[in-house]
Parts: structure tokens; sequence; C-alpha cells
């Protein structure tokens, strides 16, 4: 790209593409081997060893192995750090492979065995923490309490903003300057890189579950942290041991889905914006949970550029209302997970907040919507005539076909 300092827009769509031109393709290129074939015993062993410490592959000794090094999986990483202002970026198999990654780099490198976790967060972030499956200690805290929770064998600060599922903001330098040396990973997946940059508020790290806005189509499962190299250097190592690596085709969809990352974020914001201020005068919504609507701190604006696209409702009638709403709704998809060209509707504490303990849990009358690409109209109607109680449950309407003979499939 011959721009020096290009906008995110045209980032998104050329980086990581340099040199396609220069190999005469115009699509990126997808290596799918395994195993990479050695030029001699020396070189090839050289590369290795660069490369199972951390490093990168030695140009003359090859990749060697998929686990660790992959030439499609590198592009990506090059791309998605230069939307997010990182040297460079280390991706992994999910979002949950590369939070394990950061715990295991940040606590083994350093020695330090305490963590200090901003709640609240997304459910399996929370339950990787609390298990105890990776021997660390945990304190979960407000992001008031930062300053007093960090110890002096606090190994990392872990926060979410927006936060899933209330959408609750951090105010990341805050953070930052209460954790004093001690590094701080954001959890970016709900801003993506179009809207909020971590490591220019003093974050050390910025993790995505690609598999939402990066990926987009509902396709794919991924996850990567931008950061610097030398941590880059500990996240790599990790990966090369313990194996969380992405496969180089979900490396291929994410970098594709980069190029349409930001049109995407900002028609889906849009159209959230309208229906969560829609949302707000109907009758059957107690409570809106959306970035900026309550934000006294103004920090949509600040550290994030606009609020994003998800929605969070209270909704009068408790958990029945939510039950009954979730599978009421026909445009939106009842399913986890968001972020995607379609919007899908969920019930936190049922669902993906489920293994969070019961104090910390989000509440039973929540319902957490993922606002896609469809009209805004049509999906305020959907939710309109689900709140209102007139769409018959689609599990109903499945149940009457499979009465009828048809497959649930054809319902
Ligand atoms: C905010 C957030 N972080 C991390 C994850 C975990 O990502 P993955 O499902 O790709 O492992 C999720 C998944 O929903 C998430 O919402």
């Amino acid at each position: 790209m011959p721009l020096v300092n290009p906008h995110p827009d045209s980032l998104a769509v050329h980086a990581g593409r340099e040199d396609l031109a220069m190999l005469g393709v115009h699509a990126l290129p997808l290596d799918l081997s395994s195993t990479n074939p050695l030029p001699d015993l020396e070189r090839g062993g050289e590369s290795y060893e660069a490369m199972a410490t951390g490093g990168h592959p030695n140009p003359e000794g090859g990749f060697v192995y998929q686990r660790l090094w992959n030439p499609t999986v590198a592009r990506f990483e090059s791309a998605l750090a230069r939307l997010e202002h990182a040297e460079t970026s280390v991706a992994y198999a999910s979002g949950m492979a590369a939070m394990t990654a950061a715990i295991i780099a940040s606590t083994s490198f350093s020695g330090k065995r305490h963590i200090v976790a901003v709640r609240p967060l997304y459910g399996g972030t929370d339950h990787l923490l609390a298990s105890g499956l990776l021997g660390v200690e945990v304190t979960f805290c407000a992001e008031h309490e930062v300053a007093a929770a960090v110890r002096a064998d606090t190994a990392l600060v872990v926060l979410e903003t927006p936060a899933n599922p209330t959408l609750d903001l951090v105010d990341i330098a805050g953070v930052v300057a209460a954790a004093g040396d001690v590094p701080v990973l954001v959890d970016n997946t709900f801003a993506t890189p179009v809207l909020q940059n971590p490591l220019t508020l003093g974050a050390a790290m910025s993790l995505h579950s690609a598999t939402k806005y990066i990926g987009g189509h509902g396709d794919v499962v991924g996850g990567v942290i931008a950061c610097d190299e030398e941590t880059a250097t500990q996240l790599r190592q990790v990966r090369a041991v313990t194996g969380g690596l992405l496969h180089p085709l979900g490396a291929y969809l994410l970098h594709r889905g980069l190029a349409t990352l930001p049109t995407r974020v900002r028609a889906q914001q849009a159209a959230a914006v309208e229906i969560a201020a829609w949302l707000r005068s109907h009758q059957a919504v107690e409570q809106v949970y959306f970035p900026g609507l309550d934000d006294d701190r103004g920090l949509v604006g600040k550290q994030m550029s606009g609020p994003g696209a998800m929605v969070t409702i209270a909704l009068r009638g408790g958990y029945e209302a939510a039950a009954r709403v979730t599978s009421s709704v026909q445009l939106f998809t009842h399913a986890v997970s968001l972020g995607g060209v379609d919007s899908l509707i969920q019930h936190p504490a049922g669902l993906t907040h489920r293994p969070v303990a019961a104090h910390a849990k989000p509440a039973a009358n929540l319902v957490r919507l993922s606002i896609g690409l469809e009209s805004p109209e049509d999906l305020m109607a959907d939710l309109d005539a689900a709140l209102s109680g007139e769409s018959v449950p689609m599990a109903r309407a499945a149940d009457s076909a499979v009465q009828a003979g048809l497959s649930p499939e054809f319902a």
C-alpha cells in the first residue's frame, strides 16, 4: 500500500495483502500444508528451534510444521495488528484459546500466579478464571477496586469493555493507571478494532473472539491477541507448545472478513442505535443496556468512537418473558454468539453466562441482542411481535410441522 498514513477503512481492505500483486495473485493465498519440506537438517532444525521458542521462522529453514508457523495465519495476524495499532498479533483456535494462552504466558513468564479480573466478563472467561484449571489465583472485582486488588504477585489484569452481557463500559486508561506495572488485557470483542484500540490507551494486549465481528458471517471460530513483539514471542511459544493454533482456512476467512469489518460495524451500529432508542419506550421492556445511553463518563466518544451493535434488555415478566421472547422471534435467530451479519438473540443467564457464580450471574430477565444487517424496521417488527406475545413460539411452529408430517427443517 503506497499511502503513508492510510485510513482504517483502506487498511481493512489492503493490510496483509501488500505482496499479492508481486505474487501475481489477487485473492489471499491459502496454504493448508500441515508440514513443510526442509532444505536440510541443520537449517530446518534452527528454524524449528526459533519458532518453538516463540520467534519467527529462519527464512532459510522454512516453516517446518503448521503448529509452529503458517503463512496464511501470519498474513491475517499482520493485518489485524495494523488495525489495532499494534506491532503484531497472535492468532488462536478460538477466543478462549487466546485467553488461555494470555493467562499461561503472563503467569509463566513473570513467575507470578495472581490475576485481577474486572467483572462482568463473558461467561466462558469468568468460568476459565474461576475454575482453577490453570492453577492461578483470581480476584474478581469492580473497576474502581482494581488498585486495591493488585498485589506484588499479580501477573495480569483482565477486563472487557463493553462487557458481556450488560455492556458496562470500563475506563481502559483508568484501569491501566490503577494497575501500575501490571499488564492489562482488554477483551475488545464487542468494540472491534473499528471502534476501539486498547493499546493506544496503554493496554498490553487487545484480545478478540474473532468468531464474532471479525469473521462476521457465523462460519469460523478463532481468537487473536494484538500486542507488542516481546509479548507476542511469549504468546507464540505457548501456542507452539500447547497447540491452540488457528486453522489456515479460519485465518483466510477472518482476513477476508476484515475487508468489510468497518462497513459492517457502522451499519450494524446505526441499526442498533435506532433499535435501542425504540426499545426504551416499549412497554414490555424494563431497561435497555446500550453503551452511551447512561454514559456519564463520556467513554463513548472518548475511548470508543461509537456504541457498537450489541443491545441488552431487561424484560418485564422475568425469566418466563425471556424464555417466551427468545423462542418467539422469527427474523432474529435464537442462538449464542454475536457479531455476524444476521441478528441473534440469547439469554445470558441460561446460556453464555450459565457457569458464572450465582452472585455474579446476569439477571434472569436479561436478553442479549446482536444486531445484524437486516432492515431495522423488520427487526423492530419481529421484536415487537415477540415482546407483545403476538408471534407463535418457533418451537411450537416446529412441533406443528412435525405433527403435519414435515421435517422441522421445513417448518
Ligand atoms: C467477549 C467474549 N470474549 C471471548 C469469547 C470467547 O470466544 P470463543 O467463543 O471464540 O472461544 C466470547 C464468546 O462469546 C465473548 O463474547
